[in-house]
């Protein structure tokens, strides 16, 4: 239990006001009073009590009102309703608006010692899961930087070994372990890639990376995202075009996460396409809007699977050669949500996907 409580009594009856006082002193809580509505919320404001005891009828602002604005302000006071027209509706109505209890007029003094007790215990319950709640965010984010610290540094390290080691640095080696060296680089960078994209989305998750804003212009972002796509769609045989018109607007966004959310949506274009296939990338202003249509032409998503591409980890199991964490579009989406903004896809199977983001 509370050792020493912050009660509020709102009241404009003095002999309720003070003997709910001195009952609930006897408890060594710390007791304030008000005698009405407006004194009574700063008086919240001011000592943040953990329990409020409210008259439902008071002239001015009356307790309804009092409890709505109190539960907007801060949902974790506990609020008790003192009425003396304890009809059931009422009850019902405050305890909607956020209320825990009531106590109907007139009452002994053990029936308060009671409510305010069950009050005080519910108030301590939600205390200890906010701080375990709390505790749990920081245990998350240690994790974070555990997993890029302790996992992503020496995988990158033994990256940069095998690398030296294949280019020969550490003198002539068999084509053969060459090739197995290469393969094993191959792994490696697909583990990489898959911390990242979890790392990111922790980060993304948290906040932590979209807390800047500022004014971008997507077609330098997508310009620059595709030049770094290039090789690999070099290697895919994808064509990449990009169709921007001579004026379109500036956005308010962040640069980092955009161009990660670029990435994914015409990484996936290139991936999941076939020989000569195309990916084209449209910009275009639409009112408030601004319109980014990245459509291919590659092996589609069947129907039934559209719902859930934007979940964490989902793949459409088609061509398993083809390697992926399952985060690309789900961390795409909560890029474009933190801007305001929304991704929507289209898709036939065999004839190609198209992915269309808005942002304000
Ligand atoms: N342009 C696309 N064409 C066909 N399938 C796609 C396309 N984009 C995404 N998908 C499907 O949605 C799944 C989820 O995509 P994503 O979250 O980027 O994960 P990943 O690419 O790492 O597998 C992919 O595994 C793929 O099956
Ligand atoms: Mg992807």
């Amino acid at each position: 239990m509370f050792d020493k409580a912050k009660i509020l009594v709102i009241d404009d009856d003095e002999v309720i006001r003070d003997s709910c006082k001195q009952i609930i002193s006897e408890q060594n809580h710390q007791v304030e009073l008000a005698n009405n509505g407006h004194i009574g919320l700063q008086k919240i404001n001011e000592m943040k009590p953990d329990l409020v005891l409210i008259d439902l009828k008071m002239p001015g602002m009356d307790g309804m009102t009092l409890i709505d604005t109190v539960h907007q302000l801060d949902s974790n006071v506990i609020m008790i309703v003192i009425t003396g027209y304890a009809t059931i509706e009422s009850a019902v109505e405050a305890i909607k608006l956020g209320a825990y209890d009531f106590l109907p007029k007139p009452f002994t003094p053990n029936e308060l010692r009671i409510v305010t007790k069950r009050g005080l215990e519910r108030r301590k319950l939600i205390l200890e899961t906010e701080t375990l709640r709390k505790e749990k965010e920081k245990l998350r984010e240690n994790f974070i930087t555990l997993v890029s610290h302790e996992l992503r540094s020496p995988l990158a390290a033994v990256q940069q070994n095998l690398m030296a080691i294949t280019k020969g640095m550490a003198g002539m080696i068999p084509e053969k372990i060459k090739n197995i060296l290469l393969k094993m680089s191959t792994r490696i960078n697909y583990l990489i890639a898959l911390i990242n994209d979890w790392l990111n989305m922790s980060r993304i998750e948290t906040g932590e990376l979209i807390r800047e804003m500022e004014p971008v212009d997507l077609k330098v972002i997508l310009s620059d995202v595709i030049d770094q796509l290039k090789p690999l769609a070099k290697e895919k045989q994808v064509t990449l075009q990009l169709h921007i018109p001579e004026k379109y607007p500036e956005i308010m966004g962040n640069r980092e996460t955009l161009q990660m959310l670029f990435t994914n949506l015409i990484d996936n274009g290139i991936k999941y396409n076939k020989n000569n296939g195309m990916v084209d990338i449209t910009l275009e202003g639409i009112g408030d809007y601004t319109k980014v249509a990245i459509r291919d032409n590659g092996i589609g998503i069947p129907k039934e699977k559209l719902p859930l591409i934007f979940e964490q980890f989902y793949r459409v199991k088609q061509d398993v050669s083809i390697q992926g964490s399952g985060l690309g579009l789900s961390i795409a989406k909560q890029i474009a949500e933190a801007h305001y903004g929304s991704i929507e896809v289209q898709s036939e199977i065999n004839v190609g996907t198209t992915f269309t983001v808005l942002l304000p």
